[in-house]
């Protein structure tokens, strides 16, 4: 029976983009069943939620999703992406940035996996608003406890890391090192100035290394780590974080491979994965048929290996490989010039795919 897939398309660029990536899917030969689901701004503007209890109910039942980007407004409603990694226990963001020949890159040897905790730290959405009175409390209570006068028009967010979660997040990269002949992970912190939670990472991270003397480990502080990043990427290999410093060195590995319309990823649980590029919803190209369609195809070679369709995977992947080294049906972000009147679109991009995956 073909594996069941629920479908989000998103906003923004997402429906192209989706589209896109589905069709490129279709050419590898797999059959798939696609349970079409919409999610995002642009239902919450049509049925008052951004994430309906049927998305959830498709999700629960395949297991497995290919998302589109979702726009979230600045002072409304959360990232749909909170709520989905909750209900689905959705722990670990992978995030591989690889350098395929042709891509724009000072790098082209950069070849790294950002795995990045989804849960606690501080975007779990513990905040406290300037007017709250529960702000005034904690306030209070943090000057006495702590000695410490926070000013009273502050607002407050609360970053938290327990032993648990790390050590659970750390496992799972050590996990992809051996899954996919990795040699070395790095885990990246700031315990020389957040000594209690970046402490606990960084000590839960050591204990779970000691249980893998086969593959290497060592740790960088976040900052240096980018400076190191930009010079020398090569050196790295897998890195493992806290989800606030993941968000940045992802977007800054994607940069170093060609940007953020070749960055694809995955937030995945126990039981349960929902596969999305790292871009947003790049709203300036939305319906314009302009954007990199690479990204999420990247996260659909990603998703057939985990469904366990490594043929069409690896079918998938090189076609794209192909395409990006010729360079000729790629989209503007992948041209010297960054041209979009002269460069191909979505869909021509997309095309030029299907025709080396049906080859
Ligand atoms: P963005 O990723 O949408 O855009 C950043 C820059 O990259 C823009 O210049 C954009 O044009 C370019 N870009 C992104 N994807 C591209 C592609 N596939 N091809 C060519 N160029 C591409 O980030 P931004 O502007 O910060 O966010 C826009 C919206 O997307 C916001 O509402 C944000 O909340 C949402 N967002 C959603 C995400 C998700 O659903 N996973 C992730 C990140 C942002």
């Amino acid at each position: 029976m073909a594996n069941r897939v629920t479908l989000i398309p998103g906003d923004g660029i997402g429906p192209e983009v989706t589209e896109a990536a589905q069709r490129a899917i279709a050419a590898t030969g797999v059959a798939l069943a696609w349970d079409r689901q919409d999610a995002g701004y642009e239902t919450w503007e049509r049925e008052g939620d951004p994430l309906p209890r049927r998305v959830i109910e498709s999700i629960r039942e395949s297991r497995v999703a290919l998302k589109g980007p979702t726009k979230t407004p600045v002072g409304g409603f959360r990232p749909i992406n909170m709520p989905l990694r909750s209900e689905f226990d959705l722990f670990a963001g992978i995030r591989p940035c690889r350098a395929y020949p042709g891509v724009p890159t000072r790098h082209p040897e950069t070849d790294i996996v950002v795995v990045r905790m989804t849960h606690e730290d501080l975007y779990a959405g513990v905040e406290f608003g300037r007017r709250d009175g529960a702000t005034a409390e904690l306030r209070q209570f943090i000057a006495r406890t702590h000695g410490t006068e926070l000013p009273g028009d502050s607002a407050i967010t609360i970053k938290w890391l327990s032993g648990g979660a790390c050590r659970r997040v750390v496992r799972r990269a050590f996990a992809y090192a051996s899954e996919h002949g990795r040699r070395r992970v790095t885990a990246v912190h700031k315990a020389n100035v957040m000594k209690e939670s970046d402490g606990v990472f960084l000590e839960a991270a050591q204990e779970v290394a000691a249980e893998h003397p086969d593959i290497e480990f060592d740790d960088r502080r976040v900052d240096s780590l980018c400076c190191e990043l930009v010079m020398r990427p090569d050196e790295f290999d897998v890195l493992v974080m806290p989800v606030f410093y993941g968000d940045f060195v992802s977007d800054l590995g994607a940069g170093l491979v060609g940007g953020l319309g070749m960055a694809p990823g995955v937030n995945l649980g126990d039981d349960c994965a929902v596969f999305e590029a790292v871009h947003g919803t790049a709203p300036k190209h939305a319906g314009r048929n302009r954007a990199n369609p690479f990204a999420l195809m990247l996260s659909g070679v990603m998703m057939l290996r985990h469904l366990g369709e490594p043929d069409a995977a690896d079918r998938l992947e090189q076609a794209i490989v192909e395409v990006v080294r010729e360079g000729r049906a790629v989209t503007y972000d992948l041209t010297p010039s960054r041209d979009v009147q002269s460069a191909a679109g979505t869909s021509e991009a997309a095309n030029a795919v299907i025709e080396k995956a049906l080859t």
